[in-house]
């Protein structure tokens, strides 16, 4: 049996996947798709023109890779794709979100990296020639981002470990592309918060178009996929450029300067024991 396997599968970009593989790979008899949201896949399987599998569960946790490799084991099918799209990113500077998301730095870490490699090593005995690996990475993976750094850095190790993964299989004429886009306009800004650069608007782009670009960029054999002239620009700024200097350039947090720097302040005050500033007033609450 000719497969598919699509994780995030219940919203955004994984659900564009599910909705576009059908067309550029026409042989596949099932799509076996996961994410937690069991009644979004099943709206999903009732539209798609191949059946979906459905694996319910949460990524960061066991039972859902028992499953996976049971079945995997039990029909040994030949899976033509991988797509591993789950992922999240929260936005905030390291030391405020250890304050006010206090596990979600270690989930992204979880859920990006550790996740992503998991399904790959559960994957990897039923990818043969001609067989394809999409992860998703982001632009985010090209440099360092204050604001976002925990999120960078995983998207970094998915770039980087997807080019390397890439390279070894290559032999056995299996290809694994690194998809890198800018903002995509999905619910992924719904958890990690919005940003309110004016860049990020100019920039956004559409599920399908980042989707048909990554589909046609991992049919061409190309280890990276990014859309868009503007990422294509920034991914050549971010090589030539100091990466200090981007930096400042592209920073996601939404609050000003002046609110950074209140924060920090009122943190070190904490620390002390002492009052804190209101930011609006200037003044000091008790
Ligand atoms: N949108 C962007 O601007 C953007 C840009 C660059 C890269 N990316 C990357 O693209 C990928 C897809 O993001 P998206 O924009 O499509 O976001 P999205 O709409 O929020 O979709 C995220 C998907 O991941 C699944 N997921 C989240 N946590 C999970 C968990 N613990 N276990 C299983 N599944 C989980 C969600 O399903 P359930 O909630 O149902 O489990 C959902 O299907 C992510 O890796 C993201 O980092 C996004």
């Amino acid at each position: 049996m000719r497969i598919a396997i699509v994780t995030g599968a219940s919203s955004g970009i994984g659900r564009e996947f599910v909705k576009q593989l059908p067309y550029f790979y026409r042989s596949l008899e099932e799509i076996w798709v996961i994410a937690r949201r069991r009644e979004r896949l099943e709206t999903l399987a009732n539209m798609s023109p191949v059946p979906l599998r459905i694996f319910e569960g949460d990524l960061t946790e066991g039972h859902v890779y028992s499953k996976l490799g049971n079945a995997l084991e039990t029909e040994k099918p030949n899976l033509r794709m991988l797509v591993n799209a789950a992922g999240f990113g929260k936005i905030g500077q390291v030391s405020k979100l250890a304050e006010t998301a206090p596990s979600s730095q270690m989930e992204m870490v979880d859920l990006n990296c550790r996740a992503l490699t998991r399904m790959t090593l559960t994957c990897l005995p039923y990818l043969s020639k001609g067989s394809r690996v999409i992860h998703m990475a982001s632009a985010a993976a090209f440099l360092p981002q204050p604001s976002f750094a925990v999120y960078a850095a995983t998207k970094a190790y998915v770039l980087s470990f997807s080019r390397g993964l890439g390279a070894e299989l290559e032999d056995r004429g299996i290809f694994v592309t690194a998809v890198c886009p800018g903002p995509v306009d999905t619910e992924f800004f719904e958890i990690s918060g919005s940003i309110k650069a004016s860049w990020k608007t100019r920039v956004m782009a559409k599920p399908e178009k980042v989707v048909k670009q990554a589909l046609l960029d991992s049919r061409n054999k190309k280890a990276v996929s990014i859309y868009g002239i503007a990422i294509k620009t920034a991914q050549v700024g971010a090589k030539l450029l100091p990466h200090r200097l981007v930096m400042k350039t592209f920073n996601v947090d939404s609050s000003s300067k002046k609110e950074r720097h209140h924060y920090a302040e009122n943190h070190n005050r904490r620390k002390r024991g002492g009052p804190e500033i209101r930011q609006d007033a200037g003044e000091v609450s008790e």
